[in-house]
């Protein structure tokens, strides 16, 4: 008995002490309100990029900037960066992040973790299509233990202009003389044709009219465009180009008449050259 009555003495007195305590408790107290609950995720945080270089105690590169020449008109260029964790602990690799939009990398799915010891490597493909000259392009590396940023220098080689010996000149000249047509066959493509192909405007002429008129070593008997003595327009430049003149080297673009240009291809040609060589000589009412 005495027994049952201290345990039910206890707990009510645990009941009754414990009562204030809980009013408190559901008591929305100001303090509640302000401070909304707190999000305590079950999965670890992703690492974190560190701020600061990477150190050469941590990573070594086989080279950050990377030098490279490339012939005019190349599409794409290749870069790969070699690192190697060289410390005692992890290296994660939080984001790669190049600088343009032009360069595409490819490396392991991110977070990527690179044990002590053990190399890596990240391609970079940067895209110059239609781009001249010197370009930079930079892209940042960014791990739990650092940044680094990773550079590539690409000089773009100016196009090669096409040059012939005298023996190749002479001969070629002599085919033109039997067939002025002869250019858009053979052997001759690869100068007088494919540069051209899929080309308009001033770039069309640049590939398939200045090779002769704006040659360096050009022939005596090849015009200079820029010194016509008689009247030029939109049409003049137009029939020229679609027809030539025949008994002579000027040979006819038309496709109508075996040459390599479609209308829409001349019309551009004379449309340019109307404006960028405007007629020496006043028209002729
Ligand atoms: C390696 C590139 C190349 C090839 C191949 C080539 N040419 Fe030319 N051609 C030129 C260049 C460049 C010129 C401008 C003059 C110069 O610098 O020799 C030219 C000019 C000409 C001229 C104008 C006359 C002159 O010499 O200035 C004729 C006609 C001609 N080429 C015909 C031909 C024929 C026909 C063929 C094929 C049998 C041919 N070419 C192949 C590069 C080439
Ligand atoms: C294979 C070399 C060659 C190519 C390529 C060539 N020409 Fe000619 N062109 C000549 C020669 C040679 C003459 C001189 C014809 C003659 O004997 O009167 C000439 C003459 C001309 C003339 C007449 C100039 C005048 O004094 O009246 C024009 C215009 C002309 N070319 C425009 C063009 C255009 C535009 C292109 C490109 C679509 C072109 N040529 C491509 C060789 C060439």
């Amino acid at each position: 008995m005495k027994l049952n009555r201290a345990f039910l003495g206890g707990t009510v007195a645990a009941v009754v002490a414990g009562m204030p305590l809980l009013a408190a408790d559901i008591q929305p107290t100001q303090a509640v309100v302000a401070a909304p609950p707190v999000f305590v995720p079950a999965v670890p945080q992703p690492p974190k990029a560190m701020p600061g270089q990477l150190p050469t105690s941590v990573v070594v590169w086989d080279r950050t900037t990377i030098e490279t020449n490339v012939a005019a008109n190349t599409p794409m260029v290749h870069f790969v960066f070699n690192f190697t964790n060289v410390s005692s602990g992890n290296v994660t690799v939080v984001s790669v992040h190049p600088q343009c939009g032009c360069t595409t990398t490819e490396l392991p799915p991110l977070p990527w973790t690179v044990v002590p010891g053990t190399n890596g490597v990240i391609r970079a493909t940067v895209n110059i299509a239609g781009k001249n000259g010197f370009l930079i392009k930079t892209m940042d590396f960014a791990t739990d233990r650092g940044f680094q940023l990773l550079t590539f220098k690409i000089t773009i080689l100016p196009p090669v202009t096409p040059t012939r010996s005298e023996a190749e000149r002479a001969h070629d000249i002599e085919i033109a003389r039997t067939d002025r047509q002869a250019v858009f066959h053979g052997d001759c493509v690869k100068c007088h044709v494919t540069p051209g192909t899929g080309k308009y405007n001033k770039a069309l002429y640049a590939a398939d009219c200045a090779i002769c008129h704006e040659g360096e070593h050009r022939a005596t008997m090849v015009p200079d465009l820029h010194a016509i003595k008689t009247p030029t327009n939109v049409e003049f430049w137009r029939t020229w180009t679609a027809h030539g003149k025949p008994n002579s080297l000027m040979p006819a673009f038309s496709t109508a008449e075996d040459g390599p240009l479609n209308d829409m291809q001349i019309a551009s040609i004379a449309a340019y050259l109307a404006e960028a060589i405007p007629s020496q000589v006043p028209q002729t009412p």
